[in-house]
């Protein structure tokens, strides 16, 4: 499959891409991940993004540009992708729209994870992530928690807060993501691509996911 996961901070997108992956081989490319790597490594392109990033502000489109048209060259992902957090905003839609044409390669949908903003918060504020750079696993207090040690299931490294978890982070992500990346959602509706999922259960939204795979005739 070749896919976007739109939807606000919080919303599942990450949740949603890792259950995606196992069902056909196609790569979880999370813009997020890519960029929380960097700074955890220390690389230049961390340091450049990090402060952005704990404001909850968005980094720069040409930054991003070069980090996907990279990643999109990759050999794995010519079994498919799907793009967690990327595009955020008009110009690296059309910038990927460019891209791909250019690797001749063509987007089956772009999928709206559609939650409640009072869903959302309450996601937001007990989250929690594996600090293991390669592993970056997801976790939630409530739905999903962590081992009571506060360790990863999968890698066993510690699992934490995000730095940008903070209130003003939080509330400054949400703001950035009405002005900045809900506009996609018609960019893609006037391209005939969209699927609108209100999106309570990850499992129920990733069903519906690969329905209207088979529909399209792509599973
Ligand atoms: P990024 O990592 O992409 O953050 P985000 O879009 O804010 O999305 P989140 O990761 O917060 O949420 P999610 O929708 O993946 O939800 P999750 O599955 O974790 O980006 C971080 C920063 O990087 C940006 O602010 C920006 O600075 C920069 N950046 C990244 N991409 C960029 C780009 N393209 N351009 C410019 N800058 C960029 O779920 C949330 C919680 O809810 C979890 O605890 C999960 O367990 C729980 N949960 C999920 N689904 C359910 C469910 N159905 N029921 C119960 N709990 C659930």
């Amino acid at each position: 499959m070749k896919i976007i996961l739109l939807g606000a901070p919080g919303a599942g997108k990450g949740t949603v891409a890792k259950l995606l992956t196992d069902f056909d081989g196609s790569v979880q490319i999370s813009t997020g991940d890519i960029l929380r790597a960097a700074v955890k490594e220390g690389t230049d392109l961390g340091k450049e993004a990090k402060a952005y990033m704990d404001r909850g502000d968005l980094v720069p489109d040409s930054l991003i540009m070069k980090i996907m048209e990279a990643r999109l060259r990759e050999d794995d992902c010519r079994n498919g992708f799907i793009l967690d957090g990327f595009p955020r905003t008009i110009p690296q839609a059309q910038a990927l729209k460019e891209l791909l044409k250019k690797l001749d390669v063509r987007l089956d949908m772009a999928v709206n994870l559609d939650v409640p903003k009072d869903v959302i918060l309450d996601r937001l504020t007990t989250r929690r992530t594996c600090s293991n750079p390669d592993c970056q696993a997801i976790y939630n207090i409530k739905s999903n928690p962590p081992t009571p040690e506060g360790t990863c299931k999968k890698c066993g490294s510690p699992v934490i807060q995000r730095d940008d978890e903070t209130e003003d982070a939080i509330m400054n992500r949400l703001q950035t993501y009405n002005d900045k990346t809900a506009p996609l959602i018609s960019f893609y509706e006037k391209k005939g691509l969209l699927k609108n999922i209100l999106s309570l259960s990850s499992v129920d939204t990733v069903e519906e996911i690969k329905k209207h795979l088979a529909v399209e005739g792509v599973d």
